[in-house]
């Protein structure tokens, strides 16, 4: 028992600081509920763009038909019809949620840069992340410019399942947020016991 047992202790920052150790960290993992809730959503919007076709009209970014919301957003009634069968708020609401994201992942990115004490797992995950959604970005405006060529819509399609991935990675590395350091006297943190 002994042998297995490690010891440790957060380096925490004023900001992650607060009384019973675990202040601070909870942000982080919403934060990464918020950007795989966000993708998944995303996802769900673009499987309407393809659906409905709607990706062979509107083709130019960032306007469309130039607006940056469409004329005709809001034609059907129920209002929540447009949502599933309005060609050009399904393609808007694709757009949007898919800006929203990057912005979502490039705040974190940036806030993890500030952060001395994230654990190498979490900086490598947030690195791929950012490249993916970057990625995914591209491929879907290239989708989208060229009037969906096959092989870009399906590259597109797998950038998808690979943002996803990387989303959860994301989530899963925010188990263990912070580097660890041997403690001197034997002491163990909140992590730590819970490892044993
Ligand atoms: C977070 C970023 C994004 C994600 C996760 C995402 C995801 C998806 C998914 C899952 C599909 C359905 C693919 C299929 O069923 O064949 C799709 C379709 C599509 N997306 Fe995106 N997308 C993103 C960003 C964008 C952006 C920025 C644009 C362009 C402004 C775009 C344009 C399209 C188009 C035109 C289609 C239809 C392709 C087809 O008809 O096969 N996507 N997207």
């Amino acid at each position: 028992m002994g042998a297995h047992k490690r010891s440790g202790i957060r380096h925490l920052t004023p900001a992650l600081s607060t009384p019973g150790g675990g202040g601070g960290e909870w942000i982080w993992r919403s934060a990464a509920d918020a950007v795989v809730a966000l993708v998944a959503l995303t996802i769900v919007a673009g499987g309407f763009v393809a659906g409905l076709h709607a990706g062979l009209t509107y083709n130019t970014f960032p306007l469309m038909d130039g607006h940056l919301v469409p004329a005709g957003y809001a034609q059907l009634r129920p209002f929540v019809l447009n949502w599933f069968e309005n060609v050009a708020a399904v393609q808007f609401n694709h757009r949007l949620l898919a800006m929203t994201t990057i912005v979502a992942v490039l705040l974190l990115w940036t806030a993890a840069r500030r952060r001395a004490d994230l654990s190498d797992g979490v900086r490598r995950a947030l690195h791929a992340l950012l490249a993916v959604t970057a990625l995914q970005m591209v491929l879907g405006i290239a989708t989208l410019l060229l009037v969906v060529p096959v092989p870009l819509a399906a590259a597109h399609q797998a950038g998808a399942l690979l943002l996803l991935t990387a989303a959860i990675a994301l989530r899963h590395a925010l188990h263990h947020p912070l580097r660890h350091a041997p403690l001197p006297d034997g002491q163990m943190d909140g992590a730590n016991r819970a490892a044993l």
